[in-house]
């Protein structure tokens, strides 16, 4: 994932440029199926937050005092979607470690009468029925993605990154459901990162027009600055049609050599497959930039009950006390 900002941004411009492919998709169809299934594709190496990763999951590493991964399962699980899939890799066994139980554990605390730490323990475990499979090589979203097929079956299925946290408050894959519910087909998150962002991203063309929910005509991964068709990029949640398999077994590596779903839904717009695209404009973090991460601690440890007011009058007096930007300390 892109290095992003954190903050809230103005609503996007929602021109529709040269996208590399311009064919409307055909009427919406409503989706007959709920979506009832989560993939989380854990298996990239994190080399931006290298050297912590050699030995630790990105998706593991902490945001106060949980795991950035708990926070995304949780989303799902807040989403109705109960059923969720891991693509794991080597080096990830702690993944899978963190959503088993530990007996020893539990015994302790209870031997302690420690209760609200073994709920919390608990609440990790619990949140969702999780099931893993392997990826054996990190070659790419698309095809950890494909690692997916036979769980998901033939219904749609959301997909949301290991990395990537939205806030709670902001209801983006709830919305996207219900989008997907309406109009059948594949629904994407998106974010308008700025022009001067877009070549970090996947992109998107669409139809003028659209508010909150657009039409997509067109998608392209990382494209230039100047050949984007738009500022509004792809973020790491999608709800898929079970169609996208069959496209992505045949879809050749692209973008830095790796399978990439952003091809492989630019091949189901070509083919008049519905895509739209839920325009997010809350909070959201890709804690596998270091800078996001930082943001991430920081802001959701402030919001908490327990550590927020402690860590908002020392960081009230911490900022006044920094030196202005630009300015260099004596
Ligand atoms: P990223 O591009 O953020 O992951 O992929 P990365 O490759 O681990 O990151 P850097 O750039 O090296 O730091 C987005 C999500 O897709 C998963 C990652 O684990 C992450 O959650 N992914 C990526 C896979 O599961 N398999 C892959 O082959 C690639």
């Amino acid at each position: 994932c892109p290095v992003t900002a954190a903050d809230r941004r103005p609503r996007a411009p929602r021109g529709a440029g040269p996208g590399r492919v311009t064919r409307l998709a055909r009427m919406p169809t409503p989706s007959a199926r709920p979506t009832r299934k989560a993939v989380i594709p854990v298996a990239g190496m994190g080399t931006r937050f290298l050297p912590a990763t050699k030995a630790v999951p990105k998706e593991l590493l902490p945001v106060v005092d949980r795991p950035a991964l708990q926070y995304i399962v949780e989303e799902a699980a807040r989403a109705a979607l109960g059923e969720v899939l891991m693509v794991t890799g080597r080096n990830k066994a702690a993944i899978e470690d963190f959503f088993d139980r530990v007996p020893e554990l539990e015994t302790a605390l209870e031997k302690k009468g420690d209760a609200a730490r073994l709920e919390a323990v608990h609440a990790s475990t619990e949140v969702a029925q999780v099931h893993f499979v392997r990826q054996g090589e990190a070659r790419g979203l698309g095809h950890a993605v494909l690692q997916a097929a036979a769980f998901v079956g033939d219904e749609p299925f959301a997909v949301l990154l290991g990395d990537d946290i939205i806030d709670a408050r902001d209801h983006l894959l709830e919305q996207m459901l219900q989008v997907q519910a309406e109009h059948g087909g594949s629904v994407v998150a998106l974010l308008d990162v700025g022009r001067e962002n877009i070549d970090k991203y996947g992109a998107v063309a669409v139809e003028p027009g659209g508010t909150d929910v657009v039409a997509i005509t067109g998608l392209v991964e990382k494209p230039p600055v100047d050949e984007a068709p738009s500022s509004l990029a792809i973020i790491g949640r999608y709800v898929l049609a079970p169609e996208v398999f069959d496209v992505l077994r045949e879809t050749a590596p692209g973008r830095g050599g790796e399978i990439q779903l952003t091809d492989a839904l630019a091949t189901l717009v070509e083919r008049g497959e519905p895509v739209h695209g839920v325009v997010f404009s809350g909070r959201r973090y890709d804690t596998g930039d270091r800078l996001d991460y930082l943001k991430a601690v920081v802001q959701l440890a402030s919001e908490r009950d327990d550590l927020g007011p402690g860590f908002r009058a020392w960081l009230a007096e911490f900022v006044a006390d920094l030196p202005a930007a630009g300015a260099s300390e004596a």
